[in-house]
């Protein structure tokens, strides 16, 4: 099939709910997308920070097989080998009491699981969340997401329990912070709002505040988790443990699944019966989570994101001096964005011609979120076409 009838199939039989480009990828290897006409690109969007292992991942691929040949869902009525696996695979990545997990399908999901929990755990009703935040697209997550291009036109949402207070304001968070909030709940980088790192004394403050006044921190770690930042989870930047820390994305490797993970105390919240999903913690996915996490182990990937982040950073920031394009480069590890107000869409352009997908986020910032396998050439690559767009 020709992308000229795949555009006519879209067009008639599916829901034009996204702003998709003319592309459309056959398959793919590493770091590598090839379109229906055999061209190669250099992918940095990686499904949005999903495809950490980059495409067709050998151990990837054999877990699917093999777990499809042997069981690919049962209900959870039953004890799931896979899921328990997998969350002992988590457990051992997972600083602190985080040890104990609950499965989903999605980010959304995740933080519907967290924010529900909390309401539980606390007897309270009010959650605190952050202006320019993104937490899913569901009624709840999307009450929680402090961005009103998501939530027009579905007000008045799920309720008014939700407070807004702006991101890194220590000031904001003390007032907003009371005896009636269950959960405050954070980005430790908000990723739709532009690559924007949380600092450390606010997570810090946050972290005291929730002691203090009986409320839950829950962290979305769903677009920073499983190595993105150069750490198996951001909060690991900021010098904070969370009560409630929510994983989708990168969990899968590029097979749906989502998680919502907390210590044995608050997860004893849920009795049976007080949350489920069908699908989640199927064993198919749970045993594509477990390769992913040993595979991330195996192949040193957290301390590659680390390292290749921290040298493809400061090759960035060289390029940007001196150019009134790029206004900051920001980020962490491999979750690198580059502020360049109208001409990140420019750049997306100019740069899918040269054979590399970015994507914007937040209007004006150039996400860049590779696979964790991504090789220095193609960021070498990346790099020149880059610079030959700065030149011009
Ligand atoms: C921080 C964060 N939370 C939640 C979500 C929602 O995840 P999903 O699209 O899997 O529902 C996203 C998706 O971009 C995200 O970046």
């Amino acid at each position: 099939m020709d992308i000229e009838k795949v555009r006519d199939l879209d067009h008639q039989f599916l829901f034009q709910n996204y702003g998709r480009q003319d592309l459309c990828f056959d398959h793919g290897e590493k770091e590598f997308l090839y379109d229906l006409d055999g061209r190669r690109y250099i992918d940095l969007v990686a499904g949005i920070a999903v495809n950490v292992l980059g495409y067709s991942h050998p151990a990837i691929v054999s877990t699917v097989c093999e777990q499809a040949r042997r069981i690919m869902h049962v209900s959870n009525l039953y004890l799931v080998r896979e899921q328990a696996e997998a969350a002992e695979a988590l457990a051992s990545v997972c600083p602190g009491p985080l040890g104990v997990s609950m499965f989903c399908n999605s980010g959304a999901e995740a933080n519907e699981a967290a924010l529900k929990l909390a309401v539980k755990a606390t007897g309270r009703a009010r959650i605190v969340s952050t202006r320019n935040s993104f937490h899913g697209r569901t009624m709840i997550p999307l009450s929680a997401t402090g961005q009103p291009k998501y939530q027009s036109g579905f007000e008045p949402l799920v309720s008014k329990a939700f407070d807004f207070i702006d991101f890194n304001s220590v000031e904001q968070l003390k007032s907003a912070i009371t005896r009636d909030t269950a959960a405050f709940i954070c980005e430790p980088i908000q990723g739709e709002g532009g690559i924007i790192a949380a600092k450390e004394e606010f997570f810090r403050t946050a972290r005291d505040l929730c002691d203090e006044r009986g409320s839950l921190f829950i962290v979305d770690e769903v677009q920073t988790g499983i190595g993105r930042t150069g750490k198996w989870f951001g909060f690991q930047h900021l010098g904070v443990v969370p009560d409630i820390v929510t994983l989708a994305k990168a969990l899968g490797g590029g097979f749906p699944i989502g998680a919502c993970l907390t210590s044995r105390d608050i997860a004893a919240t849920f009795k049976p019966g007080a949350h489920g999903t069908t699908f989640g913690g199927n064993p198919l996915a749970c045993a594509v989570a477990r390769t992913v996490i040993e595979t991330i182990k195996a192949e040193g990937l957290v301390e590659r994101s680390a390292a290749l982040g921290e040298r493809w950073s400061q090759q960035l920031r060289t390029l940007a001096v001196g150019s009134d394009v790029i206004k900051e480069v920001r980020g962490k590890g491999l979750m690198i964005g580059l502020e360049m107000g109208e001409d990140a869409k420019r750049f997306q352009e100019r740069a899918l011609g040269e054979g590399v997908l970015v994507n914007v986020t937040g209007g004006r910032t150039v996400r860049m979120v590779p696979p964790l396998i991504v090789s220095d050439t193609s960021i070498s690559r990346t790099n020149d076409v880059l610079k030959d767009f700065l030149d011009r």
